[in-house]
């Protein structure tokens, strides 16, 4: 089975991704946050995030477009930089984008989807795919799409199975995945709460069907999941994911001009997902570390008491 990385705003940037291809097997995709026209023209960081990326081919940029404009502009840029593959955000929860009919908030309009969806036509050097949840205000929502996503050319449909009012925690609708993922006729990606091994047997057994399981939050908490399912071991070397750290806190001091301070702000929000070893205890003692060595010594305490 497949994994890929899933798009996780504010965490999986390039420094993220690049740092974990080194350090860890198993994860054949990787999926950029998203990329945004902000005054008709993509941001200059979204474009820098996917430009210093090591690898184009195993990096999949993703964008967040509510008209047939915002996808080509997006689109030419990406394929511009190099890359083959795209895919289309339409599963981003947050009002901020909903409201403007972006992200899961395309949803509810079968029209609007169809005019983004439409616009990949005129990119036909990309491969593109979507990640979707069932709805924005209703899961039933998505199957008003079935035919114009199934009339599109596209590489995959990565579905999660919520709406945007249960955000990431809500019960995942297991229900209406497996009705969704028999009427596409594209190859299917489960995406949602995988943490374990043992999750990602169940979905494949439960769907046999899938091409791929897409995981964020556990991959984070747990970045040797991916290659432990592989190799089918169960492991968590405390040395290696502390050398992980200390590279990532390199990585975020040369982004950030050597600044001390913000380089341990960023990597201090890491640990709302920490290990699932790391007590709730030892990660609030790691959250007041006022230095990047302290940090990294009481993130080494914490590993140690529970290996
Ligand atoms: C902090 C955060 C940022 C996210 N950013 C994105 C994003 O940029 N694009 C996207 O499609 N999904 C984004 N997601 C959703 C994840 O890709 C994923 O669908 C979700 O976390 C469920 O998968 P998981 O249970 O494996 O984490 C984000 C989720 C979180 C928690």
């Amino acid at each position: 089975m497949k994994i890929f990385f899933a798009p996780m705003q504010g965490f999986t940037d390039f420094v993220y991704r690049n740092l974990f291809k080194e350090f860890f097997l198993g994860v054949e995709k990787f999926f950029t946050p998203f990329l945004r026209v902000e005054n008709s023209q993509v941001r200059k960081k979204d474009i820098i995030d996917i430009e210093k990326s090591d690898n184009y081919q195993n990096t999949i940029p993703q964008l967040i477009a509510n008209s047939k404009d915002e996808v080509e502009i997006i689109a030419q840029e990406i394929l511009k930089l190099g890359f083959e593959n795209c895919d289309i955000n339409f599963g981003c929860p947050f009002p901020q984008q909903t409201f403007k009919k972006r992200g899961a908030g395309i949803l509810t309009f079968p029209d609007k989807v169809a005019e983004v969806l439409k616009a990949t036509e005129k990119i036909p050097e990309l491969k593109f795919s979507i990640k979707m949840r069932l709805g924005n205000l209703d899961k039933n929502e998505c199957l008003n799409l079935v035919d114009i996503i199934n009339d599109t050319k596209l590489e995959f449909v990565t579905i999660h199975p919520r709406i945007s009012k249960q955000m990431y925690n809500g019960e995942i609708q297991l229900e209406m995945f497996s009705k969704l993922s028999t009427l596409i006729q594209h190859p299917i990606v489960y995406n949602g709460d995988l943490k374990t091994k043992e999750d990602i047997q169940n979905i494949t057994t439960q769907f046999p069907n899938i091409k791929a399981v897409m995981i964020g939050r556990g991959l984070l908490a747990d970045p040797f999941l991916a290659q432990n399912f592989e190799s089918d071991k169960n492991g968590f070397d405390a040395k290696i994911y502390l050398n992980f750290f200390n590279r990532l806190i390199e990585g975020y001091l040369a982004e950030y001009q050597n600044s001390e301070v913000m380089a341990l702000n960023k990597i201090k929000t890491f640990l709302s997902f920490a290990p699932s070893k790391i007590s709730t205890k030892h990660v609030k003692t790691i959250q007041k570390a006022r230095s990047i060595s302290q940090f990294i010594s009481q993130l080494a305490v914490a590993l140690n008491s529970t290996t």
